[in-house]
């Protein structure tokens, strides 16, 4: 496996993969790799003649610089995991070869058509900016053929999916079905930060929203709102920041269960876990 440091080299890179006819593949992520990156991973493997991984985390989608300065790091097991799995580059640059001072200190415009004024958009303002801009950048560098991308940040998925029709990028953007631990905790880098008696709570909150979908069998979407919050919050250690169940595509509140997805965010201690359950 190669490790691509500059964006020339990418470029030279991508470009000699073109000339060869080769189908491209890329797995943007911000590292501290786990069994949830390497599934999408495996897949563009399978799909693509060549796969490209970034490793990169992208200062401009972070609005809280603590949860920045946490985020877990280790390119050295990361490039193992990913040599093993049979990826042929690993791009890994730094904020200062990926962004110029201007672009790392003004927000990246983009028109969500409403999607990011819900949820993880509402909470974490700028986020989602920050996220097309990074990932807009990595397309026009890789130019890929497919882009893989995990559905436990579901609304990510559906704001890279409008990206794509709005910037007119000519690729298929790959969503994968979110990982679980045995115990049914989604597999998320964060993990790594909760102690063991945390993980063993967080698990309550992928068991609550299963134990939903029977629930919402005699309930309104309201009630199971409601329900899946209470529930959550009777936990000691959790603290729901929100529990919305909206249109899997629209991400806008639903009257009904047909179509519908719930998205969580819980507080486990200090740590922000995601995770989401379609009806
Ligand atoms: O999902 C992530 O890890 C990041 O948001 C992404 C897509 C790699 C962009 O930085």
């Amino acid at each position: 496996m190669q490790i691509i440091k500059t964006k020339a080299e990418l470029q030279q890179t991508v470009a000699a993969c073109k000339q060869q006819g080769k189908t491209i593949g890329l797995v943007p992520t911000m590292g501290a790799l786990h069994e949830g990156h390497a599934s999408l991973i495996r897949r563009s493997v399978n799909d693509n003649a060549v796969t490209f991984v970034s490793v990169f985390v992208n200062p401009t989608q972070f609005n809280n610089k603590e949860d920045l300065a946490k985020y877990p790091r280790d390119l050295m097991r990361d490039a193992e995991l990913l040599s093993n799995i049979g990826v042929d580059f690993l791009f890994a640059p730094t904020p200062e070869e990926m962004y110029t001072p201007e672009e790392m200190n003004t927000t990246f415009e983009f028109d969500f058509g409403g999607l990011d004024q819900v949820m993880e958009g509402k909470m974490r303002p700028g986020h989602f900016n920050g996220v097309v801009q990074v990932v807009s950048k990595l397309f026009l560098l890789v130019q890929p053929d497919r882009g893989y991308f995990g559905e436990k940040d579901y609304q990510q998925l559906a704001i890279i999916r409008r990206m794509k029709e709005v910037m007119h990028f000519d690729l298929q953007i790959i969503g994968c079905p979110i990982v679980r631990e045995k115990s049914g905790l989604a597999l998320s880098s964060r993990n790594e930060r909760l102690s063991q008696g945390e993980k063993e709570t967080a698990v309550n909150i992928s068991r609550v929203l299963f134990a939903s979908l029977d629930y919402a069998k005699a309930h309104s979407v309201s009630e199971t709102q409601q329900w899946v919050i209470d529930q959550i919050n009777a936990v000691e250690g959790l603290e729901v920041e929100y529990y919305e169940i909206v249109d899997q595509t629209t991400l806008q509140p639903v009257a009904d269960f047909s179509h519908a997805i719930g998205c969580v965010t819980v507080y486990c201690g200090p740590v922000r876990l995601i995770d989401n359950i379609k009806y």
